[in-house]
């Protein structure tokens, strides 16, 4: 797990669009787990710029979304489908075919949460997931006591969860108690992973996720067992970590381990 407290969230963005944008590069058929959100717009923003002023291809990579709300269709403007729309596939050359999301309509989940997890293995896995984190530690939308080797599969959100998401819904509007997630063990299984928080209100969180013991009270603290976790945090974020200077040292022995060539 390494863990880069930022100078902002704009630095954070920067280096996650990079690392995405170096590993399409090496790799043009990347498989990309996405994240929604407000955390990864910034990423989603710099990927889309990528391609159209400097042609970052994007035309043979696959994307699977980590969840979405059960029961809205994907002409809901609420729906994560929508929400991707808007903030990135509008602007790439992904193509139709694909792009993955969760099963969340008609009947079946469970079969279909189960293909869900074949279409990613038939992919190849993930390369590269990118994650945001909730004020309870949930990573997509793995609440507090789900299995650390739990799979894709539908669930019900906690009242911090929905509390969170109220700001996104207006005062008598329906929202969505139950979701379709990645587990945690789908997650663990990509090969990279990319977590950015933000604000004062990651910081427990953060905190929970990095130093607390690993539990699946805190399910952003599976993260603690993956080889090649990084978290890019923005000072407040990382405000409350006993390991905040450390995280500062160590970037700046390997920037300059890196600048001598050596890294
Ligand atoms: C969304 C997701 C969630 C969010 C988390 C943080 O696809 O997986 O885990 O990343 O709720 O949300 P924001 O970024 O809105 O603070």
């Amino acid at each position: 797990m390494k863990v880069i407290v930022c100078r902002n969230a704009e630095e954070a963005a920067d280096l996650a669009a990079r690392e995405i944008l170096a590993a399409l590069a090496a790799k043009p058929d990347l498989v990309l787990g996405l994240a929604t959100g407000s955390t990864p717009i910034g990423v989603y923003s710099r990927l889309i710029r990528a391609h159209r002023e400097r042609g970052a291809d994007f035309s043979r990579v696959r994307t699977f979304n980590l969840d979405e709300y059960l029961d809205l269709g994907p002409g809901h403007p609420k729906s994560y489908r929508a929400f991707m729309r808007r903030h990135l596939f509008d602007g790439l050359n992904v193509p139709e075919d694909r792009i993955h999301f969760p099963p969340a309509e008609g009947s079946g989940l469970a079969d279909r949460c189960a293909r869900f997890e074949d279409e990613i293995l038939d992919a190849g896995g993930i390369d590269i997931q990118l994650l945001g984190i909730g004020s309870n530690g949930h990573i997509g939308f793995n609440e507090p006591t789900s299995s650390l080797r739990s799979r894709t599969r539908v669930l019900t959100l906690t009242a911090k969860t929905l509390e969170d998401n109220s700001r996104f819904y207006s005062p008598g509007e329906f929202q969505p108690q139950m979701a379709v997630t990645m587990g945690i063990g789908t997650i663990l299984d990509a090969r990279r992973i990319i977590l950015q928080a933000f604000g004062a209100k990651k910081a427990d969180a953060i905190r929970a996720a990095t130093e607390g013991p690993v539990s699946s009270f805190c399910p952003g603290s599976a993260l603690q067992i993956h080889p090649r976790a990084l978290f890019l945090l923005d000072p407040e974020a990382g405000a409350r970590l006993s390991m905040r200077e450390h995280h500062l040292r160590a970037r700046e022995n390997e920037e300059t381990l890196r600048r001598e060539g050596r890294l």
